[in-house]
């Protein structure tokens, strides 16, 4: 499909984000292994968290999922998930096969877990030495790549020092240290979204956290929640984006999840100048949430590398169109995680933004993108990556003439309406 983008005068309006979709898979995954119901509202609607359900359906989980974004699961605990017949399918979700990998490893079963073309090529490695360290064994492509074989079993608690900073990595290991007899910890090198310890301790699990360690003690049953998912700051960031750019623009984005892990893209935006009044702070099932209000502003640029990576490592992609209209451009180092996301997201912003008539340099972790350039409306790829399908449509918008998105579609792995919501608030 592809999506035509003209320039814009003004973004207004009023909106309630999709649920968070990293908040989402972790819900869903530990409603399926707690004791009783678990009810969530404002689930996401981004077709990765329905790959989670499904795969999640596979393994015996009776899951009613209602259209006003309801999801109601009913508990197996911590032992009562049931082989899967098929190969479960978790499609484009590095997000899903990571994770539930670390529940999987703790089954007295094998599963097969696979997922898209893009998901194909994704590291493994990265949960696999963990997860065998504590006694699962499994098989994968060249040893790094789905699908995945996972001969789970007892596991043996252990403690292990993240050699990349992956929530997803952290997650799978702490997963898994629930089917382990006692403490298993995990260090991480630079701190990133603690959405599964904070959701862990919302069911009931004992853990605990200090400076850069997460631990969990095994063995002990979740109970099942009530939660109201709050709106996910990653799909924020394009609207943020977009009403900094748009001269006329005054945009109200009610209910923001911004964990501490997360909303390192407002902060920096801040920093450089942006206009985000956040008000109204208060908490949705232990995650701290916000209302926003964003006004244009001219933005600094800057550099950024280190430990604000993981803090921004999903808004890279936006933030490199924002840097094409900030006054001094903007330097991004020490990203070479953004390679192997979704499509390898350093070279998909550097061949669109020379679509556009950028110039920008590219290194091996990250770009320098130089600021105050003139944005040309262009064919671009999404490569199948749906976070650089929304930024160039942000990008559409204030460039000349018209952008042309192919492949648009591939935004609903994140935001299924991304497009209507964003042609409802234009003008
Ligand atoms: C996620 C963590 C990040 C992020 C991904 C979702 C999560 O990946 O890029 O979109 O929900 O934990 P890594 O943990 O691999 O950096």
């Amino acid at each position: 499909m592809n999506v035509t983008i003209k320039p814009s005068r003004r973004i207004s309006g009023r909106l309630r984000l999709p649920g968070d979709k990293s908040i989402s898979h972790r819900v869903a995954m530990l409603g399926a292994i707690a004791e009783g119901v678990t009810r969530i509202s404002n689930f996401a609607t981004s077709q990765d968290c329905h790959s989670t359900l499904a795969c999640l359906r596979s393994l015996g989980v009776s899951i009613n999922a209602e259209a006003n974004h309801r999801v109601t699961i009913q508990g197996r605990g911590l032992s009562g998930l049931q082989p899967s017949t098929r190969t479960l399918d978790a499609e484009n979700s590095g997000s899903t096969i990571r994770m539930l990998s670390g529940i999987l490893a703790g089954q007295r079963f094998t599963t097969r877990i696979s997922g898209d073309e893009s998901l194909q090529r994704r590291p493994m490695k990265r949960i696999m030495t963990p997860l065998t360290e504590m006694g699962a064994r499994i098989e994968a492509t060249q040893e790094d790549y789905p699908p995945l074989t996972i001969h789970g079993g007892a596991l043996r608690p252990i403690r292990y020092e993240l050699p990349i900073a992956s929530a997803q990595v952290k997650s799978a290991i702490l997963l898994a240290g629930l089917y382990a007899e006692g403490e298993t910890t995990v260090v991480e090198p630079i701190l990133t979204r603690n959405h599964t310890e904070l959701a862990l301790r919302g069911f009931g699990g004992e853990v605990h956290t200090a400076e850069n360690t997460a631990s969990i003690r095994g063995r002990k049953k979740l109970c099942g929640i009530e939660i109201t998912v709050p709106g996910d700051v990653s799909s924020a960031a394009f609207f943020v984006g977009a009403a900094t750019l748009v001269s006329g623009s005054d945009l109200f984005l009610t209910d923001v999840g911004l964990n501490s892990g997360r909303r390192g893209i407002l902060d920096l935006l801040v920093e450089m100048g942006a206009s985000i009044e956040i008000s109204g702070n208060r908490l949705h099932g232990g995650e701290p949430v916000a209302d926003l209000r964003v006004r244009p502003a001219a933005l600094r640029g800057g550099k950024i590398g280190g430990p604000q990576i993981p803090q921004v490592i999903d808004e890279v992609p936006i933030l490199s169109v924002l840097a094409t209209q900030s006054e001094e451009g903007m330097e991004i180092r020490d990203a070479r995680e953004l390679r192997v996301k979704e499509s390898d997201r350093i070279r998909s912003v550097v061949e669109n933004l020379r679509a556009m008539g950028a110039r920008v340099e590219e290194f091996q972790d990250g770009l320098a993108i130089p600021g105050r350039q003139r944005l040309h409306g262009a064919a671009v790829k999404t490569f199948g990556d749906h976070r650089i399908a929304m930024a160039f449509a942000v990008a559409g918008l204030v460039a000349d003439g018209e952008t042309v998105i192919e492949g648009a579609e591939c935004a609903g792995v994140s935001f299924p309406n991304f497009f209507s919501v964003l042609e409802e608030l234009r003008s």
